[in-house]
């Protein structure tokens, strides 16, 4: 399928993170209301293409209903999209390879209308690593490249990291595939985006460590970074809900995106509470929370991210970050309270729930043990 820029010169790309997807779909109020915010934000951006960043499914499902429910569920994530003729791309999240489910996803995807999901390489790690590139809207000249990265599972040594990285050999690819491309370009590097599950472990520079007083707002970092609690510095902005789950090794892909050139921007999933975003030496890095009510949220929270590109500057883009709320929706699948709740609200309030089952745990302990002693003394 060739992507090309309209007449107008625009090219809109709308982003859905998370939605983890189970067997239940039909009767679930959850997935009625991530169909509302789809449906929604399809009508509105009316998008030259669609990403879902993933973690679409969240359940063996192949196992527990069978070959046609499997199909069916996963089929139903995109159908929005799919109705409306609209391409789109679904990488690979950790979820996906759980179960080791990736080339009958991948294979039921590419057998709809508009799915661009393909593994370009197959010799190198990951189950679907490849590039598409946007045409000027008179379809002759190559304009802009999209990179869609398999970021892999968990690491196999997890005493080196939890999440796995990109590979060398995958980082390898990308350099190989941008020399190619700089060549097409008259010798420039071609303007990218990159959209992969796992966030690069630089998406920790858009954060600072907190300072005593911003401890009630802050995040837990993750990994080689959970001793401590971070804001977004100055200039990022967006939502820090939690900690990147970044991986502990850094493999080098953010400094090929460096050393190459052209990356613009670079999105992820993966974190469902996160929808920050800001520059790391001159690449916007965002990270994309749950377009769905499956996985952990913080709350009626869940939105879409939009970027438009301009064929005509081709340096710069814009991005739009829109909730649920926002669209005017009603929320059905969570209760009043947390329906209501702003984000940081909603985990404080958390917070002090567990923090209540701890002290009423402690002081149950507490009175329990006195008892004891008591009953022994006497
Ligand atoms: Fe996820
Ligand atoms: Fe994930």
């Amino acid at each position: 399928m060739k992507l090309k820029f309209n007449k107008d010169g625009k090219f809109k790309i709308l982003l859905f993170g998370d939605i983890h997807e189970t067997g239940d779909f039909r009767t679930n109020p959850k997935f009625k209301d991530m169909r509302k915010l789809m449906n929604a934000a399809l009508d509105e951006y009316k998008p030259d293409l669609c990403v879902l960043l993933g973690d679409n499914c969240d359940d063996d499902v192949l196992a527990n209903k069978g070959p046609e429910e499997f199909r069916k569920m996963l089929i139903a994530v995109c159908e929005p999209i799919i109705n409306r003729n609209i391409p789109y791309a679904l990488i690979l999240g950790n979820h996906e390879h759980d179960y080791r489910l990736e080339d009958q996803i991948v294979e039921i995807y590419q057998n709809t209308y508009g799915c661009i999901t393909r593994n370009e390489e197959p010799g190198i790690t990951g189950d679907a690593n490849w590039k598409d590139i946007i045409y000027s809207s008179d379809g002759k000249t190559p304009k802009f490249c999209l990179w869609f990265i398999d970021s892999n599972n968990v690491c196999c040594d997890r005493s080196l990291s939890h999440y796995d990285y990109v590979h060398h050999d995958q980082i390898r690819w990308f350099e190989r595939e941008s020399a190619k491309l700089k060549e097409l370009n008259g010798g420039k590097p071609m303007p990218s985006f990159v959209f992969q599950h796992t966030p690069v472990p630089e998406e920790y520079q858009l954060m600072r460590k907190a300072h005593l007083w911003e401890l009630p707002w802050s995040a837990k970092g993750y990994g080689v970074h959970s001793k401590n609690r971070y804001v977004l510095k100055k200039g990022a902005t967006g939502y820090l809900g939690e900690g990147p789950c970044s991986p502990d090794v850094n493999s080098g892909q953010f400094a090929s995106w460096k050393k190459v050139g052209g990356v613009l921007g670079a999105f992820f999933g993966h974190d469902h509470l996160n929808d920050m975003s800001g520059y790391v030496d001159g690449i916007f890095l965002a990270q994309h929370k749950t377009a769905g009510f499956r996985a952990y949220t913080d709350g009626c929270k869940s939105c879409v991210r939009l970027l438009t590109l301009d064929e005509n500057n081709l340096s710069t883009f814009e991005q739009e970050l829109k909730h649920f709320k926002e669209f005017g929706l009603k929320c059905e699948s969570l209760g009043p309270i947390f329906r209501t709740l702003s984000d940081r609200q909603s985990i404080n309030l958390h917070i002090l729930g567990y923090s209540a089952l701890a002290i009423g745990g402690v002081t149950a302990a507490g009175i329990a043990v006195k008892k004891l002693i008591d009953k022994t003394g006497g």
